[in-house]
């Protein structure tokens, strides 16, 4: 009879920051399912919650919160992680902010291109390094179709998410010698918190529908574990985004700027 202790039992680990609600949550929820054990990462206490859901898939869930915008942030973050592999990064977080450029403030401007961009190199530079040097691992970075269209109304938030968009593919070609993989998550509008924390209640982009975060999260999830360079979630959005790459940007913003500016929300056009 073999008396052996069982050999304790090492799921993949995942790390997936913004997971408290919206895609970020969903994109957990994909990785317990697969079998990931899960770090997940938020600002604010609700990622404890969060986190408690996610253990109903049967993984080990450890929630970290952390103010993703800065340097400390993502060192708190590093050090829960410890010398543990990861095997994937799903690089989410990042938040919006509407209304006109002059009317926003320099402190809400500041947050959200550190959220976005500092925060998600920050952390990508750091994970992916360790990646990089034991030849394993997959990184999914949540840009936007917003990336590819100049934002009249929404400027700092579309510059950011043209940042990722521009800088998965950009590092995606630095993997080629590696089996390190980068995939670009680019969804359209999506039925999450991020308008109303955005400000952009009042907006069209704010009350037309939008796409399911579950069938976002599903779409990306897949070409994060198929090792794809991109994708822009559902045929709409796929449509918009193969326009946009043709149209001239000065059209492209004033497009923008109809769907986004302040009070646009009872405009019929
Ligand atoms: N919804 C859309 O239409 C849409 C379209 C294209 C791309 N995206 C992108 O998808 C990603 C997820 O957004 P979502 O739509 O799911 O919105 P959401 O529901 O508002 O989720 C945003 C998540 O990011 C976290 N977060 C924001 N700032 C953070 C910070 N400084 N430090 C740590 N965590 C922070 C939030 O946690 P806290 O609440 O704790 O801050 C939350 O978990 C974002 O990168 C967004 O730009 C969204």
């Amino acid at each position: 009879m073999n008396t052996a202790p069982a050999a304790p039992q090492h799921r993949p680990l995942a790390v997936v920051t913004g997971a408290s609600t919206g895609i970020g949550y969903e994109l957990a929820k994909c990785c317990a399912k697969q079998g990931f054990d899960l770090v997940v990462v938020a600002e604010e206490s609700l990622i404890t919650q969060a986190a408690h859901e996610l253990r109903h898939l049967d993984v080990k869930v450890e929630a970290v919160q952390a103010d993703l915008a800065s340097v400390e942030g993502v060192e708190q973050l590093l050090a829960q992680i410890g010398d543990r592999p990861v095997e994937a990064l799903l690089a989410n977080a990042g938040r919006g902010l509407g209304e006109r450029f002059f009317d926003q403030t320099f402190e809400d401007i500041r947050y959200v291109i550190d959220t976005n961009v500092l925060g998600t190199v920050k952390l990508v530079h750091a994970i992916g390094k360790r990646m990089h040097d034991r030849n394993h691992g997959r990184i999914l970075i949540t840009g936007s179709i917003a990336g590819i269209v100049p934002g009249g109304y929404h400027t700092v938030y579309n510059g950011t998410k043209a940042f990722l968009d521009n800088f998965s593919y950009g590092l995606r070609e630095e993997l080629t010698d590696s089996a390190v993989t980068l995939t670009c998550l680019m969804p359209g509008p999506t039925e999450t918190e991020f308008f109303d924390r955005a400000h952009l209640q009042n907006t069209r982009v704010g009350v037309m529908s939008k796409d399911d975060p579950a069938q976002v999260a599903q779409s990306g999830f897949e070409a994060m574990m198929a090792g794809k360079a991109g994708v822009v979630t559902g045929w709409q959005n796929k449509l918009q985004a193969a326009a946009a790459r043709l149209a001239p940007a000065g059209l492209l913003a004033k497009m923008h700027g109809k769907l986004a500016e302040p009070g646009s929300a009872q405009r019929t056009q």
